[in-house]
């Protein structure tokens, strides 16, 4: 067992404990999921991979969905449900539920149709009040859509929080991710087994928010597609390009709020060696956006946030 490593924020000690493998999907209520599976489908190059009871699910890679659309047609814009993480095996996910109970959190049922995507796991709410689904054995695809223009993967939610101390604490303490770098005490990036630098990351917000998804795609120029299509089509560039700090992926951020939260769509996010993944002490980095984007040249160079 190797030796706990100290990370930052209240209360985060982070007793070497196994947390979820990886972020697989968000669950989306949408007014029109047609309109939306478009949306998902032109810019972002995700595939249908089924549609049940109304709801439609999209792929990126291999895994069966990495996002769900939900209709409620009352919807004025869309609304994040619920956001799935997988777990390596039976025995970690024991661990997490365990964990879940002792800190007096809820624990409920999987939603009654992811319930047929995979083997075994529970929901349960983070202290914003977000439903986080845990799960293994996630379905798979034998083979990745056939198509030139789609992400890997999907990488991570960026959360924001007025709760940020204690939502941190239940992400790495009952969760188990772990700590891979903070911007002072204001943001947090949070990686999972899967090693990525991070497969969450939350900021001290006003008021609860799912800023961003983010997506990587198959390559710098892929990404830049995605970007020229966005232009094409006019879909708002919320955020455009940056090379970030923590993660050092390049990427943008498009905006339409009837399909979803902020989409980032990136290219390059670090994946943390083994070695790396046990060790790594994560640095506190200073609130400045060369910190948020490295190209930034100044201090007060930065008007999109
Ligand atoms: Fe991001």
């Amino acid at each position: 067992m190797a030796q706990a490593v100290r990370v930052g924020g209240k209360g985060a000690t982070a007793a070497w404990k196994r947390g979820p493998y990886a972020f697989e999907y968000a669950r989306i209520a949408v007014a029109d999921p047609a309109a939306s599976s478009e949306f998902y489908q032109r810019h972002v190059g995700l595939d249908v991979s089924g549609r049940k009871d109304g709801r439609v699910y999209l792929r990126a890679g291999n895994e069966h969905h990495c996002i769900e659309l939900v209709k409620d047609a009352a919807a004025k814009t869309s609304k994040v449900l619920a956001l799935g993480f997988s777990v390596d095996d039976d025995e970690a996910l024991a661990e997490i539920r365990d964990r879940v109970t002792a800190a007096g959190h809820a624990v409920g049922p999987l939603d009654p149709l992811q319930k047929g995507f995979c083997s075994d796991g529970f929901a349960t709410k983070d202290p914003t009040g977000l439903t986080i689904e845990l799960f293994t054995g996630f379905q798979v695809f034998a083979e990745a859509p056939m198509l030139e223009y789609r992400p890997t993967c999907i990488v991570h939610p960026f959360l924001g929080t007025e709760k940020y101390d204690e939502t941190l604490t239940f992400y790495l303490d009952v969760m188990g991710f772990r700590a891979s770098d903070y911007i002072a005490n204001a943001s947090a990036f949070l990686r999972s087994e899967n090693r990525f630098h991070h497969s969450l990351a939350m900021r001290r917000s006003k008021a609860f928010e799912i800023a961003h998804i983010c997506f990587q795609m198959k390559s710098f120029d892929h990404m830049m597609r995605g970007r020229a299509k966005a232009i094409y089509h006019k879909v708002k560039i919320g955020a455009d390009m940056a090379n970030h700090s923590g993660s050092r992926s390049l990427a943008f951020y498009m905006e339409d709020e009837a399909h979803g939260p902020k989409i980032e769509l990136c290219d390059g996010h670090e994946i943390l060696s083994p070695e790396d993944h046990e060790r790594r002490k994560p640095r506190i980095m200073a609130i400045d956006p060369r910190n948020i984007d490295v190209w930034r040249a100044a201090e007060d160079d930065w008007h999109d946030l």
